[in-house]
């Protein structure tokens, strides 16, 4: 391999920016070269602007990096982007517009008919929006997004499932973390023993964007599954990882009624990325917990390196056909992770070479 593409973090000091920092620190194709935050930040060292909240390092050359303002002269032609959306409404296009790969985890664009909204495993033909994007056709640009820290989890989970059997309803109920909100995020006093039943347009989102990731991709257009989904979502007093309860009415694909065993064999032999080497891509994207009492977030969360979405309490519904409980790690399969891996496919399929050309020449 050629040497590493350089990249740069929009929102680098926040809870989504560090995870950036954190998984990208000795990443074999990637190098973070430019850092970007907002006013408050800019012109500081990295060390002194960000509240470092991991339980790594903070890496001592990233600590001697200056944040840059959050504007394209000078950075480098691969985007990681995690900025609140109303900044990124603003911000990215300007990024896309300069000639940048914009790699995305904000809600801004993700329901944008042009733009890709990704999971390698699940929908990686849909890049093909890529082509539609007019910063594309004039300077090389475009953008990529990663679905809601919730959404994800689910989409893997029922990805397999969709595909082997169809999927006609779709009931979730939510326990997302904390550090979902960003930092400081939700007051201690509003979550400490205690649960939040909202979030705002959370329930909004999983659902247009888990029947858009599970659509299909149709000449130059994404058509969204057509089953029907509800979802309630909750803010519970933990640190990191999603927790999701969830009940399937199935489709006939299979011409026969699914099994516990159908639904098992479906989720091991998912690997669609397998032999494309993609560094951040886990080998077995939903692992199943057999126990009774699992997954839960403080024992499950890290599987996989933090990017497998582990499955468990599969189990007849007696409303619809089957229930179980899923759970992922929200900024590390359900950001930052979500973008690396986004990314590491663009690499893979030659999408970041003319840019990379780009900023070597620069
Ligand atoms: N946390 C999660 O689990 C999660 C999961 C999936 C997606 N997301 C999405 O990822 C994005 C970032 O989330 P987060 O949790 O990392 O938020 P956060 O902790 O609040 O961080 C926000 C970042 O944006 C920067 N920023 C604020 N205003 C700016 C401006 N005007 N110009 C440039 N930069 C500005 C901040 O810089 P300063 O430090 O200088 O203020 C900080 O680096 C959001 O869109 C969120 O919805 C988050």
């Amino acid at each position: 391999m050629h040497s590493k593409y350089p990249i740069g973090i929009l929102g680098a000091t926040g809870m989504v920016g560090q995870r950036f920092i954190q998984l990208l620190e000795n990443h074999p194709w990637f190098e973070v070269a430019w850092l970007a935050a907002s006013d408050r930040s800019s012109g500081k060292k990295y060390g002194d602007a960000a509240r470092w909240r991991l339980d790594t390092p903070l890496p001592e050359r990233i600590a001697r990096m200056t944040v840059s303002p959050a504007e394209p002269d000078g950075a480098p032609k691969i985007i990681f982007a995690a900025l609140d959306a109303d900044i990124a409404r603003e911000t990215e296009p300007r990024f896309a517009g300069a000639g940048c790969a914009v790699v995305s985890n904000s809600s801004a664009f993700r329901m944008h008919p042009s733009v890709p909204l990704v999971i390698p495993e699940v929908n990686a033909d849909h890049l093909h929006l890529i082509e539609e994007q007019s910063w594309r056709r004039e300077s090389g640009g475009y953008m990529v997004t990663n679905p809601n820290c919730s959404a994800i989890g689910l989409v893997v989970a029922l990805k397999p499932i969709e595909e082997r059997f169809g999927i006609e309803q779709i009931f979730v109920a939510t326990m997302q973390a904390i550090s979902g909100a960003g930092y400081p995020g939700v007051p201690s006093m509003d979550i400490l023993g205690n649960v939040v039943p909202y979030i705002k347009s959370e329930e909004e989102k999983m659902e247009a964007e888990t029947l858009k990731l599970l659509g299909r991709f149709e000449g130059h257009e994404v058509k969204p599954l057509a089953a029907r989904m509800t979802a309630h979502c909750n803010r519970v007093a933990v640190e990191d990882g999603h927790t999701e309860s969830v009940s399937i009415k199935l489709g006939n694909k299979l011409g026969r009624p699914v099994t516990h065993e159908d639904i098992l064999a479906a989720w091991a032999e998912f690997k669609p990325l397998a032999g494309q080497k993609l560094p951040m891509a886990p080998e077995q994207p939903v692992e199943f917990a057999p126990q009774p009492d699992r997954p839960q977030p403080r024992l499950d969360r890290n599987r996989g390196r933090g990017m497998a979405v582990t499955a468990g309490r599969l189990r007849p519904c007696s409303l619809l056909d089957w229930k179980f409980t899923v759970l992922s790690h929200n900024t590390i399969r359900g950001a930052a992770g979500a973008a690396i891996l986004n990314a590491e496919l663009l690499a893979s399929l030659g999408k970041l070479e003319p840019v990379a050309e780009t900023a070597a020449r620069a």
